[in-house]
């Protein structure tokens, strides 16, 4: 257990097994309905549902008038069912009659026009007037359930800042400056920062300074990277106000969702995870991503790293098509367990669904659910149920923890600076980066932490750093004392260029990097979208790597003490360098300079890896989406082998131990039949 900042010890979440839930709405349905639920959740085994997550307008139809008898019946139903209770506040979305007498809480976006009532969460995350009804309601919740024993978890709001991340009004831009001027003191030293010498935008005061609005040409950038970190930390505070009124009447832990997905990138959710008591992650496969399953990968492993390598909750997932994409592709027979247990071998120690019955009516009637339209006869509730059973089966891989020893930097601070206006290549995304970096290991077939650049990255035996476009003098100089210890570490193009106040760092890139690299280059020279250049790799270089063309990047480049690797062939830059490597103390620091084929990066790695030491779950199979995904969870007691199978082809793989999903013992040989799920505790003697 560990202290809480109030001094207090953190209250844990603990569940008998893997918990199994779902978001429930039951104010969309009647209380004959509630009985049947209650009954086909227990046919499930749903033990885990949130409730009244959008449920103000119901407990609050009027500013004086409260009513829980709805809220009272539906806890009581599903406690003497034993179903627990994910209570949620309520205060997601502000009923009509809040916005009516006080539109001053809605939000404005960067034009500068306000976004009106009639959808969700229209609030403005720095509003008084809101957090002040919000707040009243929160206590209102606490006081009432803060003690209830059905009551496992509280879930704060709901996806803070999904769709109010940024607000542009007049009260945000008073809270902006006074963010600011608690972070610089004096208006001297944020123009310094901000660099407004350039195009005449020094401020002489505070009052002058707003919200980034919409310009005519490009805005400052210092001010647009502040302007996130403020609005992550404002939504941030928001969340502390809402868990410090719920302290004072409950010792329950809390939470709220996270949104760790490829196109949500509002949050530096580093600077949140200490503040929860569990980490909790909504994720949803996202079909306009070119491999949405390697997406699902990284954002589970992002979520274990935001929890620290502890277990966490997947707390909303879709049991088939989502209705917010363009085109929403339902999930074919296995995916819906393939996806689940993907979390599950990531560490994720609960499995919840958005939602328990499909609505009828509202913007959400055509998203799946646990209960779908067609009703349980149908084949989508039988594999729901089938989930329900096999999450019982492994019940006791709950608590363990996941062995990794890949660490790959991921920063969203750095995310915001480098995908702003005005880069040297718009085609160039750090986010990008990060994703090619994080399949090359995954395809590896190695098991990866997601690490904040502030983290220890002792006792990793391979680093990767993507694209780390922003980094601070003491990030970089971890990085450097961790290879200087041992560490193998990749760095790839476009890092270490600015510091913190997203000024590039002078005398040649990757500025904060040089040293470390053995390199300097002089002039990026990016490349036009399709166009490519040959690589040459050098001597022993060349082994086993597959030589597909570069892309997207290169740059005039040139050892100062690294080792060349490989030289491009043709493009603008023949002969110079693109992928180097540094002796560097008792480690070894690889720079690549441009953006690789994927199996080229993968090969690259694969080979890192090795000279490395680190060791693979398992060896010589292919892994990936179309592949197999092999992960270890491990407990004081027990190591557990979990073997995804995404391929069209049975595999096999060397284990020894009892197999939970078809319960039945492995001697030496598991088959994995295609599209299958196996999770093997591991004999010892393995
Ligand atoms: C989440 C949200 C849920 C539901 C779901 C649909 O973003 O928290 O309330 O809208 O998406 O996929």
């Amino acid at each position: 257990m560990t202290q809480t900042d109030l001094g207090r010890p953190r209250p844990e979440f603990v569940h008998n097994g893997i918990a199994f839930g779902c978001d429930y709405n039951p104010e969309q349905w009647s209380p004959e309905v509630w009985a049947e639920d209650v009954r086909l959740m227990r046919e499930a085994g749903v033990d885990l549902v949130a409730i009244n997550i959008f449920g103000w307008s119901n407990v609050q139809p009027s500013p004086d008038r409260y009513n829980f008898d709805d809220l009272d019946a539906v806890i009581t139903l599903l406690h003497d069912n034993g179903i627990r209770v994910n209570l949620g506040t309520g205060t997601s979305s502000a009923p009509p009659w809040l916005s009516t007498q006080h539109p001053e809480i809605l939000p404005m976006v960067s034009d500068g026009t306000t976004r009106y009532p009639g959808g969700r969460q229209a609030w403005c995350p720095s509003s008084p007037v809101f957090r002040d009804y919000a707040l009243r309601l929160v206590e209102k919740v606490a006081e009432r359930y803060g003690n209830h024993p059905a009551v496992a978890l509280w879930h704060v709001s709901n996806e803070l800042g999904c769709h109010n991340g940024r607000c542009y009004c007049p009260t945000t831009a008073a809270a902006f400056r006074s963010w600011l001027e608690k972070k610089y003191g004096s208006i001297d030293s944020l123009n310094r920062a901000w660099g407004t010498s350039f195009w005449s935008q020094r401020y002489s005061t505070w009052s002058e300074i707003d919200t980034p609005k919409l310009t005519l040409s490009s805005g400052n950038p210092g001010q647009a990277l502040d302007f996130q970190r403020f609005s992550s930390d404002e939504l941030l505070s928001y969340y502390r106000s809402e868990r410090d009124v719920i302290r004072r009447h409950s010792s329950v832990p809390v939470t709220t969702n996270f949104m760790v997905a490829a196109h949500i990138d509002n949050l530096d959710y580093w600077s949140w995870a200490p503040e929860m008591d569990v980490i909790a992650n909504d994720h949803y496969l996202d079909h306009r991503l070119p491999d949405p399953a390697a997406e699902l990968n990284f954002a589970a492993d992002l979520t274990r790293g935001l929890a620290n390598g502890e277990p966490w909750l997947l707390m909303e997932q879709a049991t088939g098509a989502v209705n917010w994409q363009p085109h929403n592709i339902a999930k074919v027979p296995g995916e819906m367990v393939r996806n689940v247990m993907t979390h599950v071998a990531r560490g994720a120690d609960a499995v919840c669904s958005f939602q328990w019955r499909a609505s009828l009516q509202g913007s959400e009637k055509f998203h799946s659910a646990l209960v779908p339209h067609a009703g349980t006869d149908s084949a989508h509730w039988r594999s729901v149920v089938e989930l329900g059973a096999l999450l019982d089966r492994l019940d006791e891989v709950q608590g363990s923890r996941v062995v990794a020893d890949v660490a790959v930097i991921f920063s969203w601070e750095s995310t915001w600076a480098s995908d702003g206006a005005n880069m040297p290549s718009q085609s160039v995304k750090s986010l990008d980066q990060a994703h090619a970096a994080y399949n090359a290991a995954r395809d590896a077939g190695l098991s990866v932490q997601m690490v904040s650049p502030d983290s220890d990255l002792s006792g990793y035996g391979l680093i990767l750093v993507p694209g780390l476009y922003l980094v601070t003098d003491a990030q970089a100089a971890r990085l450097a004392d961790a290879v200087a210890a041992g560490a193998h570490a990749v760095v790839t193009y476009f890092s270490g260029i600015v510091d913190h106040d997203d000024r590039v760092r002078p005398g040649g890139y990757p500025g904060a990097f040089t040293e470390l690299l053995g390199v300097r280059s002089e002039e990026f020279f990016p490349l036009m979208p399709g166009d490519q250049m040959q690589l040459e790799w050098v001597g022993t270089a060349s082994t086993g790597i597959a030589n597909s063309p570069a892309t997207l990047w290169s740059e005039n480049l040139h050892p100062t003490t690294a080792e060349v690797m490989a030289t491009y062939v043709d493009g603008q830059l023949p002969g110079v360098p693109a992928v180097t490597l540094n002796s560097f103390g008792n480690g070894h620091a690889w720079y690549v300079a441009t953006e690789l084929g994927a199996d080229t990066l993968r090969d690259l790695i694969t080979r890192i890896a090795s000279e490395a030491g680190v060791k693979r779950p398992s060896d010589a199979l292919r892994f990936g989406s179309d592949g197999v995904e092999i992960s270890r969870r491990v407990s004081a007691e027990h190591s557990y082998l979990f073997v995804i199978n995404h391929s069209k082809e049975d595999v096999t793989v060397a284990s020894i131990g009892y197999e939970l999903v078809t319960e039945t013992s492995v001697d030496n040989t598991l088959r994995v039949p295609a599209g299958a799920v196996r999770v093997v505790r591991e004999d010892s003697r393995a």
